[in-house]
């Protein structure tokens, strides 16, 4: 049993799995970062500020999921070197023209929400309510800025 009362086997398979979305969400925030940086065209003004909404948006997120490992007992992972080894993303670099960055921010946001729905699945499982609001509600989210990028590109 956990601290907060859930099975604890459960839980590290859980905990586990919420450090390999840390770490793709840390790969999502400089890639953002990235694209804000170095887009370029007449979509600039745009583009820029809306890559800094979202990774002003993945900032928070990344605090939530990370607090949610030590909820459930376990510790986040922390440095730039566990979340290159542990992330399924891939940094993308070099990317300006502007559908371009939009396409890599929808793969990304793709895999991110194929690997919350894997979460979901173990937290539900272990009745692990907190962790299915807090990924539930990523998402929600994620899913929304899919279909505004796809509206955007086509
Ligand atoms: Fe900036």
């Amino acid at each position: 049993m956990s601290l907060i009362g859930l099975d604890q086997n459960k839980s590290e398979k859980i905990a586990a799995k919420l450090n390999v979305l840390l770490s793709d969400l840390e790969i999502y925030y400089q890639n953002l970062r990235g694209f804000h940086w170095n887009v370029k065209g007449n979509k600039f003004f745009v583009l820029h500020d809306k890559f800094e909404e979202l990774y002003d948006e993945a900032a928070g997120d990344i605090d939530e999921v990370a607090e949610r490992v030590l909820t459930l007992g376990f510790q986040p992972l922390h440095s730039y070197a566990d979340f290159i080894d542990n992330a399924r993303l891939k940094a993308v670099k070099n990317v300006s023209d502007g559908d371009e960055t939009c396409k890599h921010v929808l793969s990304n946001l793709t895999a991110l929400i194929e690997l919350e729905r894997e979460i979901l699945e173990l937290a539900d499982d272990a009745s692990d309510e907190g962790t299915q609001a807090l990924v539930g509600d990523l998402i929600a989210k994620q899913e929304k800025t899919v279909w505004m990028f796809n509206a955007w590109l086509s």
